[in-house]
């Protein structure tokens, strides 16, 4: 029985939020600079988001360059950038004819024009798809988001356009990048290394975390489905007891 067929159809996750992590190790375990493995890394990126989207996996959310990131040697950060761009950009007649619609997350003012402008032309062009959401972190991290959010609920309280006392945790959420975003079930981080990088820190707060040694040029559908039957395997208990989420 293949790996694809083990999954229950009915206990997919709805949101699958991915840190494609390892590409600099990839490449440099094959004698080749950082791009090398950027570039490989986007065979990964298609292979997934058709995995996804022939399971029916309603929304991924992709890490592809975290604020962080612009500290990078010039070099990498330019050829990464223009990567990612360019290949979103190429890719919108795939993601028009597999019915994918794209979203991208992130400090967009620290993009070139011409890169905001591109994404921005993608981003509607697949506007009316109805399929996989596909949303890109690019130029993300959740300090920066959060930060964000808090100012924007200040100056609405501030021109009294809302009270402090409608401050709640759906309010708040409606103020994050991801507002029309369900929170991800299941995260996924390959290349070995355990820990977040300031990647959704609110909306992680009950994801399922899945760690896995696979550089990420060498993920493929058949690890995608390993993590999600692995996911399938826990129980989600929200804080109450075993019990109670039993019966
Ligand atoms: C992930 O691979 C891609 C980005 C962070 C942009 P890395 O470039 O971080 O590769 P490693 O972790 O150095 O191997
Ligand atoms: C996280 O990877 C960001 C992305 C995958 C885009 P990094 O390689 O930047 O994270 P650290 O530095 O290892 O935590
Ligand atoms: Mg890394």
């Amino acid at each position: 029985m293949e790996l694809k067929d083990k999954l229950d159809k009915n206990k997919l996750p709805r949101h699958i939020a991915i840190i494609m992590d390892g590409n600099g190790r990839w490449a440099k375990e094959r004698g080749h600079n950082r791009l090398y493995g950027h570039y490989n890394g986007v065979e990964s990126v298609r292979n997934i988001v058709e995995g996804c989207a022939e399971l029916g996996i309603e929304y991924l959310t992709l890490y592809a360059f975290s604020t962080e990131n612009w500290e990078r040697p010039k070099d990498e950060v330019t050829g990464l950038m223009e990567l990612l761009v360019d290949t979103i950009r190429k890719e919108v007649p795939t993601l028009n004819k597999n019915n994918i619609r794209l979203y991208v997350i992130g400090d967009m003012q620290q993009l070139p024009e011409s890169a905001r402008k591109e994404m921005a032309a993608a981003i509607d062009e697949t506007s009316a798809n109805t399929g996989l959401n596909l949303i890109m972190a690019l130029s993300y991290s959740s300090r920066w988001e959060i930060v964000n959010a808090v100012k924007e609920i200040a100056r609405k309280v501030e021109n009294k356009e809302i009270r402090f006392t409608d401050i709640d945790a759906a309010l708040f959420t409606s103020h994050l990048c991801t507002s029309e975003f369900p929170d991800p079930e299941l995260m996924i981080r390959t290349s070995g290394e355990y820990r977040i990088s300031n990647f959704l820190l609110y909306q992680l707060a009950y994801s399922e975390l899945y760690f896995t040694p696979t550089l990420w040029p060498d993920f493929r559908k058949e690890n995608l489905y390993e993590a999600i039957l692995d996911y399938q395997g826990r129980e989600r208990r929200f804080g109450k007891t075993s019990d109670q989420v039993v019966s």
